[in-house]
């Protein structure tokens, strides 16, 4: 819904069902993200969906509840940042590229500037340049208020939440001398490892990686919901003075000391060198040494050590004259693309990569780069055999910078995106507002793995036993392809897995079938439908009653279900759509699997009543006892908590049954139930 284009006060049609969407929506992800570690939406469509709610609310404020995700105090993100001007403006650097240029711009214009023989020996800080975003922060009385970013220079955002997320950063400085105003600079960034694990996720999410860790730590530091960046380990190290009040500093030496007592994170590189050949020494010794840094840098930084020099020196055209940037020269390298291969993630996303001619690029060979997605390969224009500029930007996986088209001779090609998965054979889709290309297979094998684990999981079917041990065991093994293999497994299968027992088996395969009677609700949730989470997934139950009626519906019926827009109910019909979940979905119904909604009897004498079954039943199934307590009004759950009121325990039943005991559970054996159904 395009909110900019109502432009009447009124509420929107279908504004309070929306709503109510994407509340649960925003809750769906926010447990994927938090708790499962399995999302499944990238943060910038999180961040919409929350800006969307933010603004029908704001439109509509009949509509708040206190349980919205956007009333949560504390955590609750801010619709945009504040602007907050900096006490002095945070400059920018000029900057060198190579020897010469650092001896000719620093060390001799200085000399000159403040009338300076030849001969004289300055003193330099040399640091290195931390490639990353530049932050003011703000410590009133040694209290962190406000932090801010770099901006236009003059004024940034306010991104005090965000920053506060940084663990090393302390909100409180300690020790003795701490001034009664402190504005500091620094450098925000991510270490290597971080980035490479939040791109890991972004890939497997189908969402753009980001190019590069600078990118990566303004992505996170800008991120609407201060619980996002809290989720991307960011690091600072603080490198130059605002606005000091209440303390003295003669260098730039002192004040690292001091500020490092104080507690604030600094560069413990940063060294105080002697004279002009003590920089190009330090600027040749990083170069080297960069590599094995564990974050990325892209030259050093140097500034006359004295405040008093500097001071004198002054700046011009919004640059100091006391300090310098020393770039590195960028770590690219050109080849020749010799395929384009695809690559399928976890949740089915379909990756262009390319296959290099090996090439060393500073001291590593490089023999694949990521082409993101097919919109970049796209606009680039990358084709098989084209001779490319690839360069290092501290990812593991290196970026293809642009093609070098006077070496093309006609014979590239160009690779478009796959109408079916490489794995699978399944049709993909394009997800709308999306730029990934995603196979929705049910049964493609990088996905099995998460769909079984999430279909079995305590808010699905509930296969106890079933963990993600077992579940690599079935899938090393070739003993499972789709969910409904699942019910086809034996003993004699459990028994190959490493640490089986004969008992451990049992339980499986009656965990199993236990998970065929579950209700609707839970299997629909079990299929792992994108954007249907628990919730939705019992309205589902409730409006349609069986898998069959819902397998029909069409986007617009289900948008008339309450909660559902037109987000959750085109995902559905995609999901049903797709041919290879429908044969899945009909293995599923062959093996037993199979829940309806059943009209329960109103007032029956069992009305209200939850029973659990566990163990092997030998007087009757579990469907005529389903049955039976159902048409008196009771219910079958799969698993005993406090309001479970009856445990009907067969042969061998195990935890549950331990369980019921802990919990004080009235526990009936089969003749007893049956005692108890026929009781008047
Ligand atoms: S000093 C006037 N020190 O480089 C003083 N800057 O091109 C300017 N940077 O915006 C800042 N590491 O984002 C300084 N050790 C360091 C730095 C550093 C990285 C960045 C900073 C600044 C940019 C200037």
């Amino acid at each position: 819904m395009q909110l900019s284009l109502l432009d009447s006060a009124e509420q929107p049609p279908n504004a309070e069902n929306r709503v109510t969407e994407l509340r649960l929506l925003l809750e769906h992800h926010n447990r994927r993200y938090y708790q499962l570690d399995t999302p499944e939406i990238s943060d910038s469509e999180y961040d919409a969906l929350f800006r969307e709610l933010l603004g029908l609310e704001e439109q509509c404020p009949e509509l708040i509840t206190p349980e919205s995700p956007t009333q949560r105090v504390g955590e609750a993100p801010t619709s945009r940042f504040r602007a907050v001007a900096h006490g002095l403006p945070m400059l920018s650097l000029e900057n060198a590229f190579n020897d010469e240029e650092i001896k000719s711009k620093l060390d001799a214009r200085i000399k000159k500037e403040l009338g300076l023989p030849d001969s004289v020996v300055m003193s330099y800080m040399c640091e290195p340049k931390m490639d990353g975003l530049a932050v003011e922060l703000v410590y009133e009385r040694g209290v962190l208020t406000v932090a801010s970013t770099r901006g236009d220079g003059v004024t940034g955002e306010d991104v005090t939440q965000n920053i506060r997320t940084i663990r090393a950063l302390p909100l409180r400085l300690t020790s003795e001398g701490v001034p009664d105003l402190l504005e500091i600079r620094g450098e925000v960034f991510l270490s290597l490892d971080a980035f490479q694990k939040i791109n890991q996720v972004r890939e497997e999410n189908g969402e753009p990686s980001f190019a590069n860790p600078r990118n990566a730590a303004a992505g996170s530091l800008r991120q609407l919901d201060p619980r996002i960046t809290a989720r991307r380990p960011l690091s600072i190290y603080c490198y130059a003075p605002g606005r000091v009040e209440g303390a003295l500093f003669s260098s730039q030496y002192e004040f690292l000391n001091a500020v490092s007592r104080w507690g604030l994170p600094v560069n413990p590189m940063a060294r105080r060198v002697d004279g002009v050949d003590g920089v190009v020494a330090y600027y040749h010794e990083m170069q080297e040494i960069r590599e094995s840094l564990p974050y990325e840098i892209d030259g050093t930084v140097i500034k006359v050590d004295s405040f008093q020099l500097q001071r004198e020196l002054g700046e011009k055209s919004r640059a100091p004259l006391w300090a310098i940037a020393c770039k590195f020269p960028p770590r690219q390298a050109e080849t020749q693309i010799e395929d384009i291969l695809l690559s399928v993630g976890r949740t089915g996303v379909i990756t262009p990569v390319a296959q290099l001619k090996p090439v060393e690029i500073s001291g590593v060979t490089v023999s694949r780069a990521t082409l993101h997605n097919w919109d970049e390969m796209a606009a680039k224009d990358i084709r098989i055999g084209d001779t490319v500029v690839v360069e290092r930007a501290g990812d593991v996986i290196p970026a293809i910078v642009r093609v070098v088209e006077e070496r093309r001779n006609g014979s590239e090609r160009a690779v478009l995106p796959p109408q079916n998965c490489p794995e699978c054979g399944s049709a993909v889709v394009r997800i709308t507002d999306e730029v990934a290309i995603r196979c929705i297979g049910i049964s493609c094998p990088p996905q099995i793995r998460e769909a079984i684990k999430h279909f079995a999981s305590r808010g699905a079917m509930d296969i106890e036993g079933l963990g993600d041990k077992v579940v690599e065991q079935l899938l090393s093994l070739g003993l499972v392809r789709t969910v409904a293999d699942l019910y086809r497994l034996t003993k004699d299968d459990f028994m190959r897995f490493e640490r089986m027992g004969d008992k451990l088996a049992s339980n499986l395969l009656s965990a199993l079938n236990v998970s065929k009677n579950c209700d609707l609700g839970r299997y629909i949730f079990a299929l792992g439908i994108r954007h249907v989470g628990e919730r939705t997934a019992k309205s589902l139950a409730q409006a349609y009653g069986s898998l069959a009626n819902l397998e029909k519906a069409t986007v617009e019926e289900l948008t008339s279900v309450r909660d559902i827009g037109a987000t959750v109910a085109q995902s559905i019909v995609t999901f049903f759509n797709n041919p290879d979940n429908r044969a899945v979905i009909k293995q599923l119904r062959e093996c037993g699997v199979d829940p309806a909604v059943v009209a329960k009897t109103v007032g029956g004498r069992l009305s209200g009543k939850n029973f659990v079954f566990t163990g092997a039943l030998t007087r009757f199934t579990r469907d005529y006892a389903r049955k039976q307590v159902e048409d008196q009004g009771g219910n079958v759950v799969g698993s005993v908590s406090r309001k479970t009121n009856y445990v009907v325990a067969g042969d061998e039943a195990g935890s549950k049954l331990i369980k019921a005991r802990e919990l004080g559970i009235t526990v009936l054996g089969e003749d007893e139930f049956l005692n108890l159904l026929e009781a008047h």
